[in-house]
């Protein structure tokens, strides 16, 4: 009935969507070359405001012009934003950075870190930036990119996060406490995105180091994950890492869930492994079947298939840039055009949008300088050179300009219907608003080399090529060049033969097989927990009331809005 229902009232909104969606503006060169220099003169506002009022601070606020640690005291900021400076063509400044990160980011710290967070932001800066550091004129170390102070310092800070993945089932705990470990009385509970999205910087680090520690620990987590999904092919929105219970059972595209579907997406094709890529396919499936309509998606209880909340959020808007990357280009421009009327609605995205009532959501109408709509655009203007995305690009910029612009940056917005302003400045920003949008009116930006131009050889491996294209972004929009991985992987061969070797040492009676089945066999057995790194909860102890970790606000409050939590009673 609500089925029917909703399918009813949406089809009205899609018409309505591409009647309003006649052919507009055609955009000049001189118009593109003045957008860029729009952006680079936004970025240069919020950076150097950060540097003036906030730096060493994790962010900037804007309101009160001064700063606070947010994600856990590592000038977060300035590590998100160091790949953009150079995507603006920022050498110099991009090279003080990286050299001051160097002298002054220290991991061992009593912080309690997120370990999604840390991963994407603070791994996947430092990787992004250690890829990039030759582009931006650094001198590099013998052996790059296999080795180098920004690799060593991305390493560094992945190994604070590898505690949290010691539990029964292999996935991670949500927090971790950067020098201690998981804290004894952690909640079990997490989100479906904290489990799997780590692939993406943990294979990058595996393959430039030579360390399989992190592709593992990340692979057993996606493959455990896999495992636990409902039989009508649905995961939910929160997971007990250690019982494998699902907490929250409302499956959709967005909050708590999204950046899973993409590093399936964006992990098969950096790593060429048609694993994740068929899980995905899977998923995308059970996600068509049960959660779309009329191009839009719902949320819908992950066993029945019920819808749960007819709302669009605003993270979900990355969807239709990753259905670009699998060829689901009509679908995925269906999709755009429907979150596109939304944005115009407001000149912003809000976080949740009520479908059925075409509305906002109460205690859900802040737009915090996300970059997924913008991010979409990207893609699509790639695939298809419409000039409907640059105008998306255009009353983005507008609308930031206008609405969130302060002395002292850009301030989040707390009510996008009347425009009040919240006293923040989220990393990302820097990190992927500013530089989706920059690259969305730069075609010819070195990111979006279609593989003309290259390097060659500078890796230990001969036939090492280096920055021909295909740039994979983690979902921080910080990019990774696959070609990269490859230049490792004979140093990795390399360093393989000496542990053999090492190992036909220390151990004649070993047969090879043996040494072989330990090292590969990572699905089936359950990870050895050190005792040395015991880590919370004996089972049957009791639990603390669980304090929900996940990306931005606690999941009560996210997913309470439409009064329908959904818990697992038994
Ligand atoms: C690079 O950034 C620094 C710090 O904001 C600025 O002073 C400098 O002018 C910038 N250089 C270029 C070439 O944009
Ligand atoms: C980290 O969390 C634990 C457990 O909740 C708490 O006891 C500890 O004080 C926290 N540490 C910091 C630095 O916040
Ligand atoms: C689609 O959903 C229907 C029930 O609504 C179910 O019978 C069918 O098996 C599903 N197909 C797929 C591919 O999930
Ligand atoms: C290790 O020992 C086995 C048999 O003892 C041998 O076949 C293998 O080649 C050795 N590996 C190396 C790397 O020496």
């Amino acid at each position: 009935m609500l089925r029917l229902l909703c399918t009813t009232i949406l089809c009205v909104i899609h018409v309505f969507t591409l009647i309003s969606n006649a052919k507009g503006q055609e955009f000049t060169e001189l118009e593109m070359a003045h957008y860029r220099e729009k952006i680079k003169s936004m970025f240069y506002h919020a950076y150097n405001s950060y540097l003036d009022h906030a730096y060493p601070y994790d962010e900037l606020r804007p309101l009160t012009c001064d700063g606070q640690d947010t994600w856990g005291s590592v000038s977060l900021t300035l590590i998100d934003a160091l790949d953009t400076l150079l995507i603006l063509g920022n050498h110099t400044e991009f090279q003080r950075v990286a050299t001051l990160l160097q002298d002054t980011v220290d991991f061992d710290i009593d912080v309690n870190a997120s370990v999604f967070e840390t991963n994407i932001r603070v791994v996947g800066g430092l990787l992004s930036a250690h890829l990039l550091s030759k582009r931006a004129g650094m001198e590099v170390e013998p052996g790059w990119p296999c080795s180098g102070p920004l690799l060593r310092m991305a390493e560094d800070a992945a190994r604070k996060l590898l505690p949290a993945f010691q539990t029964p089932t292999g996935m991670p705990y949500g927090t971790v406490n950067l020098l201690r470990g998981v804290n004894p009385t952690e909640t079990p509970v997490t989100c479906t995105a904290g489990v799997g999205t780590f692939i993406l910087e943990f294979s990058a680090l595996s393959r430039l180091t030579g360390d399989p520690v992190f592709e593992d620990v990340a692979r057993k987590a996606l493959r455990s994950l896999w495992k636990t999904r409902s039989e009508i092919g649905l995961v939910g929105n929160h997971i007990d890492v250690l019982s494998k219970k699902w907490v929250a059972q409302d499956a959709g595209i967005g909050a708590g869930v999204d950046s899973y579907f993409e590093y399936l997406v964006k992990g098969s094709i950096m790593l060429q492994d048609e694993e994740l890529l068929s899980m995905f396919l899977e998923y995308d499936k059970a996600i068509k079947n049960y959660t779309k309509f009329d191009d839009w998606y719902l949320w819908v209880q992950m066993h029945k298939g019920t819808v749960s909340m007819p709302v669009f959020q605003s993270l979900e808007a990355f969807w239709p840039g990753l259905q670009s990357l699998i060829g689901e280009l009509d679908s995925a421009l269906r999709t755009f055009h429907n979150y596109y009327t939304v944005w115009r609605q407001f000149g912003g995205l809000p976080e949740f949008y009520s479908i059925p009532q075409g509305y906002t959501v109460d205690k859900r109408e802040g737009y915090p300088l996300r970059p997924e709509l913008i991010e979409s655009a990207m893609y699509l203007y790639k695939a298809t050179g419409d000039h409907t995305f640059l105008q998306l690009g255009r009353d983005a910029v507008e609308s930031i300009e206008k609405i969130t612009r302060v002395p002292c940056g850009y301030a989040s917005v707390k009510d996008i219907r009347d425009h009040k302003l919240d006293n923040r400045m989220e990393s990302f920003f820097l990190a992927e608003t500013i530089k989706y949008l920059y690259l969305l009116f730069d075609p010819d930006n070195f990111l979006h080399n279609s593989g003309l131009d290259f390097e060659l050889g500078t890796g230990p491996s001969e036939d090492c090529v280096l920055g021909a294209g295909g740039y994979i972004f983690n979902t921080e929009a910080h990019p990774l060049d696959p070609a990269a991985l490859h230049c490792c992987s004979r140093k990795q061969e390399e360093r393989r033969e000496l542990q053999d070797i090492l190992l036909n040492l220390s151990e004649p009676l070993a047969s090879p097989q043996d040494a072989q089945s330990q090292e590969t066999d990572s699905e089936t057995e359950p990870p050895v927990m050190d005792p040395s790194e015991s880590i919370a909860l004996k089972p049957g102890s009791r639990r603390k009331a669980p304090l929900l970790s996940c990306p931005m606000q606690p999941f009560s409050a996210r997913l309470a809005v439409m009064g329908q939590v959904f818990t697992d009673g038994t």
